[in-house]
């Protein structure tokens, strides 16, 4: 069995799942004037008939729903949320939205799956939240061995689904995590060695374009639209269904170790050589990260999830010099992909932010940023007091060929078939628990933090010139980063399916293909 407090996050600290509470519906038909008045977008929907549908702050169902969002600092409070159950919903939502024209002045949209991002892109407070989390269910097609897996839904319901039919698909690895925000971004998974990021699986799009179009786009319908939703994020319409490739599913090998912090630069060593693995070794994938929380330990840990996705224990890798070392706690188990995913959550309801670099596959960097890792956890502890945080460094391989399998598989907008270094990802989540005023000066100090690490990269020659979109602090430039060629596509792409700009202005949360320079 998995001890649920052995198993660390992805992005940060653990916790349980969040359940997102059902819409009320005691006061479904009952009129909203009085509270919608002087609110012409929460008016307008429900003058469309999607009271049903619609929690406003009056609602006992409010806030319990905004408490679903992941982190604190995204539990803002909108004028309305609007909860769609179906495609066409979604189209009417956004036909009413636009319709509403821009308010008066200045009202706008978000949108949420998951509600796992923390950059601002999922909630609002003037304006109008769709809230997809009820569109969360996923469908086997056996014909085509293709899964539709609705944006709303969580990966551990996902994996559930399909294991009822031996099947699985390449998604995130927390349980909780949502699907929508996921693969708009790319995706890395336990399969991403293998089978690349979790976009490069996605076989047809069904999308609802800004003036309420439904459309399918995929390699042979909208194939530029196709291309450009695999990690061209929210420029080009809701996305509200994703058919992905299937794999069978198989019981993973799974093995985590906590290491007391004198091994961090075994570790970093380590992960530098698990990243030069070639393809033919795709079925092992390796997570790296350094942390710190009072609460587990009250020095820093380095830890590791090693993952044989074929569930063989007894592949010789990189890894076999971890296995050699004591470590304070290991499980080594052989699991289901959806036990995995449950076990696996995070700090939900705390404020968190995070920062992400891709370096070459340099241990001088690599030990670096462990060193970096210390600083942080120390100014953080006089800054704001030891009880008060949780951080993460992960570094996590990104090998050349990671470009030449997403080519393979229909291409996608990540800008990496030009990679030709393997490369580190480096991603870091900060947590605190405080309050708000400790948040700023967190994010501040891990800004600091970022800026040293980029820094000694550069001074390597080893800065590599991708951020991954889905780990990215709400300052960084992810898309920017794929590539001028790419650039220039996503913005043709952008024009061609959304020319009333509905999702640059009216939706201006996420990273944003207009504001990249
Ligand atoms: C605990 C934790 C673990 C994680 N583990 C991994 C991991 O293993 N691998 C990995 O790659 N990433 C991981 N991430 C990062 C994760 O991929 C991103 O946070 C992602 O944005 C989450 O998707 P979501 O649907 O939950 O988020 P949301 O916040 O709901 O959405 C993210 C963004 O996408 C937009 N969006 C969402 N759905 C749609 C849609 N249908 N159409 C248009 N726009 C939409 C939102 O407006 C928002 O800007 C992790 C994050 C956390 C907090
Ligand atoms: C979908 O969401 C509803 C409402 O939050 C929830 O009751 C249900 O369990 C979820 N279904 C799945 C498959 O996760
Ligand atoms: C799933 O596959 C395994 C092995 O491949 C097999 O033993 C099992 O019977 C299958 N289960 C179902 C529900 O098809
Ligand atoms: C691609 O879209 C077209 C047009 O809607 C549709 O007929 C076709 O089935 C789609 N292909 C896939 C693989 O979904
Ligand atoms: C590392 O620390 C652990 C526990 O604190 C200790 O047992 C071990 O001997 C140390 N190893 C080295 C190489 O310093
Ligand atoms: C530290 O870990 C504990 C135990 O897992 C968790 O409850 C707590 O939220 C974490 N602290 C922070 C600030 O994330
Ligand atoms: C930590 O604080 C020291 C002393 O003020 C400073 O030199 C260092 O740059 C800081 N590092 C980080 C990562 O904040
Ligand atoms: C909606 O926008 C798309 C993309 O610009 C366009 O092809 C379609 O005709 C528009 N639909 C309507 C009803 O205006």
């Amino acid at each position: 069995m998995l001890a649920r407090c052995f198993v660390a996050s992805l992005v940060a600290p653990v916790v349980s799942a969040a359940n997102a509470i059902p819409v009320s519906r005691e006061l479904a038909g009952q009129s909203l004037v009085s509270s919608n008045a002087g609110n012409p977008p929460c008016a307008a929907l429900e003058a469309a008939g999607l009271r049903d549908r619609l929690l406003v702050p009056t609602d006992a169902a409010y806030e319990p729903q905004i408490n679903t969002w992941w982190a604190a600092n995204t539990r803002l409070r909108p004028w309305c949320l609007v909860l769609p159950q179906t495609v066409d919903e979604v189209s009417l939502i956004l036909k009413t939205l636009s319709n509403a024209g821009e308010g008066a002045g200045d009202w706008h949209i978000a949108i949420r799956s998951g509600s796992h991002s923390t950059t601002g892109g999922n909630n609002i407070v003037n304006g109008v939240a769709i809230d997809l989390s009820h569109m969360n269910s996923t469908e086997y097609d056996e014909a085509s061995s293709l899964a539709r897996v609705y944006t709303g839904a969580r990966w551990e319901s996902v994996y559930s689904h399909l294991a009822g039919v031996n099947r699985s698909v390449v998604g995130g690895r927390d349980g909780t995590v949502g699907v929508g925000g996921f693969l708009l971004g790319g995706g890395y998974s336990f399969y991403s060695p293998k089978l690349g990021f979790g976009c490069d699986s996605v076989v047809n799009y069904e999308v609802v374009l800004g003036n309420g179009t439904i459309v399918q786009a995929n390699e042979s319908a909208h194939s530029d639209l196709y291309r450009a939703l695999k990690g061209g994020h929210s420029n080009f319409g809701l996305v509200t269904r994703f058919d992905m490739a299937t794999i069978p599913a198989r019981n993973l090998w799974y093995e985590l170790r906590y290491l007391a912090n004198n091994y961090s630069s075994v570790v970093a060593d380590v992960a530098a050589d698990f990243a030069n693995h070639d393809e033919s070794l795709g079925d092992n994938a390796l997570v790296t990260w350094v942390s710190f929380n009072s609460t587990i330990s009250p020095v820093t840990t380095a830890s590791t999830i090693y993952v044989n996705v074929e569930g063989n224990p007894h592949v010789e890798t990189s890894y076999d010099a971890i296995r050699r070392l004591p470590s304070l706690l290991s499980e080594s188990v052989s699991l289901p992909l959806t036990q995995a995913a449950a076990a696996s959550g995070s700090g939900e309801g705390t404020w968190s932010t995070g920062s992400s670099g891709t370096y070459k596959n340099n241990p001088a960097i690599l030990r670096n940023t462990i060193r970096v890792h210390e600083d942080l956890a120390r100014n953080l502890t006089s800054a704001i007091g030891v009880d008060s945080f949780s951080t993460f460094f992960f570094m996590q391989p990104l090998p050349s060929y990671m470009g030449s399998i997403g080519k393979q598989r229909g291409g996608n907008v990540l800008g990496l078939d030009s990679l030709r270094d393997n490369a580190i990802i480096w991603t870091a989540g900060v947590s605190v628990s405080s309050n708000e005023a400790d948040f700023a000066l967190a994010r501040a100090l891990l800004q600091e933090a970022s800026a040293q690490i980029q820094a000694f990269a550069a001074s390597e020659d080893g800065v590599v010139d991708f951020i991954y979109l889905n780990y990215a602090g709400a300052e960084q430039d992810p898309l920017g980063s794929y590539g001028a060629e790419q650039v220039e596509f996503m913005r043709d792409v952008a024009a061609r399916y959304d020319p009333a700009g509905v999702f640059q202005r009216r939706v201006p949360g996420g990273f944003k293909i207009s504001r990249v320079v």
